[in-house]
């Protein structure tokens, strides 16, 4: 089956150079893999692994490949995202790191399934997803494979929500290390890689000054809050809308204005979602918005914002700017859909800046090591990171920033295990 296997399947191949100067540029903020790959270099914890990664197809995630590759796995790529490949980048992967990767910026569903099943071809013994797509399909049409694999991680707080569900309903066979869960990981990451790579996504589609503008973000976990305080950075008046009302009084509380998204519709002229949940922006919302509404999306899917409903709603649907639509509404109202509601800060943007993806993959490739040796012996569930991988995450990252910190004496750390002292 290998041997008739494309190598790879990738729009642009004569733009390697370019992807490959972009990458070497990631890796110079990308201190805790640079460490990571001189240590897989010398110990190759992955000799001969078989590594299946559904991954944003972007210059941190081939440095991710780079230390895997280092550590002695043979790798395959899909895009975990029709929208986010960068095609320069698939390009330098498959030219100098011997990766196969199987993505093309904005490929159709088909071609997006074929690539996760031509990943699926190559038998991985272990699986990389952000958003659960490729153990998904594993699961659903290839059952007789799973046997083969040692354990799976997952990057996204959306995919552990499907894998915790599968896992409900009995129907996980594999191990699998939730990365998104991890302290190194989800702080930094969602926080502020999102916080920051989703306003550099509407800013570089609209160009719209976001200063005296208001501007409505829904859901304020660690992704909302980071876009939140982002947005109020320029100067934009922040609206919050969340359902979980202890999210919402710690929005309040940040100093946002807290109301219903129906309410906030009417006065934003952004309005962005990261909740996770689908039709979070319906046709109530869409009825009563302002004239120029730019709305996006930062979850993983793209059914936060009922596209199909705005569709339907719409008279007349223009391209003013690349990544942006525009919908006039029967009323004359223009509403602007940036990125067809997909992930506005990879389609957009260049997705998280390498330095926060350093800890993320960091991470990844720790537990991928962890699970070549311990996937075998692993209940077929969903596992935190180990702790011990989180915190050598965070002292190796202080490290490379030149950062140190105090350590316990022994008196306070036998303090702090003891009740016997009091007042
Ligand atoms: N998810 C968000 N940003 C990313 C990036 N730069 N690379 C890979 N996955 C991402």
């Amino acid at each position: 089956m290998e041997s008739r296997l494309p190598v790879s399947d990738i729009a642009a191949p004569e733009r390697a150079p370019e992807g490959r100067a972009r990458i070497d540029w990631a890796w110079s903020e990308m201190p805790v893999l640079r460490r990571l790959y001189e240590r897989f270099q010398r110990e190759a914890p992955l000799a001969g692994l078989r590594i299946g990664g559904c991954l944003h197809i972007t210059t941190e995630t081939a440095n991710l490949a780079r230390v895997l590759v280092a550590g002695g796995a043979q790798v395959a790529l899909c895009a975990s995202n029709p929208l986010s490949t960068q095609d320069d980048v698939a390009a330098a992967l498959v030219r100098d790191f011997g990766v196969r990767v199987y993505a093309r910026r904005g490929e159709g569903t088909d071609t997006y399934y074929r690539h996760i099943h031509q990943v699926i071809a190559h038998h991985p013994q272990i699986t990389l997803d952000d958003g659960a797509d490729l153990i998904s399909e594993l699961h659903k049409r290839h059952p007789g494979q799973l046997n083969e694999i040692l354990g799976s991680t997952e990057e996204t707080t959306t995919g552990v929500i499907r894998l915790r569900a599968m896992a409900r309903d009995g129907a996980l066979r594999v191990p699998v290390v939730a990365v998104n869960d991890a302290l190194t990981k989800h702080l930094f990451d969602n926080r502020y890689g999102t916080g920051q790579s989703a306003l550099d996504g509407i800013l570089r589609a609209t160009n719209i000054l976001l200063a005296g503008r208001c501007f409505t973000v829904a859901g304020y976990g660690w992704v909302g809050r980071g876009i939140a305080r982002r947005a109020r950075g320029l100067g934009a008046k922040v609206i919050v809308g969340e359902v979980e009302p202890l999210r919402a009084l710690e929005a309040a509380m940040d100093g946002f204005e807290v109301m219903p998204l129906r309410q906030a519709a009417a006065r934003s002229d952004f309005m962005v979602t990261a909740t996770g949940d689908k039709h979070v922006i319906d046709a109530p919302h869409f009825a009563v918005m302002k004239d120029g509404c730019v709305l996006a999306n930062a979850g993983h899917f793209d059914v936060e914002i009922n596209i199909p409903a705005l569709r339907q709603l719409a008279v007349d649907c223009s391209r003013p700017r690349r990544h942006v639509e525009e919908f006039v509404l029967r009323d004359g109202r223009r509403i602007r859909l940036l990125a067809e509601g997909r992930l506005v800060n990879l389609v957009a943007a260049e997705g998280h800046p390498a330095a926060v993806m350093d800890m993320s993959f960091a991470n990844q490739a720790q537990v991928v090591a962890w699970l070549a040796r311990e996937g075998r012996r692993l209940p077929h569930r969903v596992h935190p990171v180990p702790d011990d991988i989180d915190r050598a995450v965070a002292r190796l990252k202080l490290d490379t920033l030149g950062l140190e910190i105090d350590q316990l004496t022994p008196e306070q750390a036998r303090y702090l295990q003891s009740w016997r002292e009091g007042t």
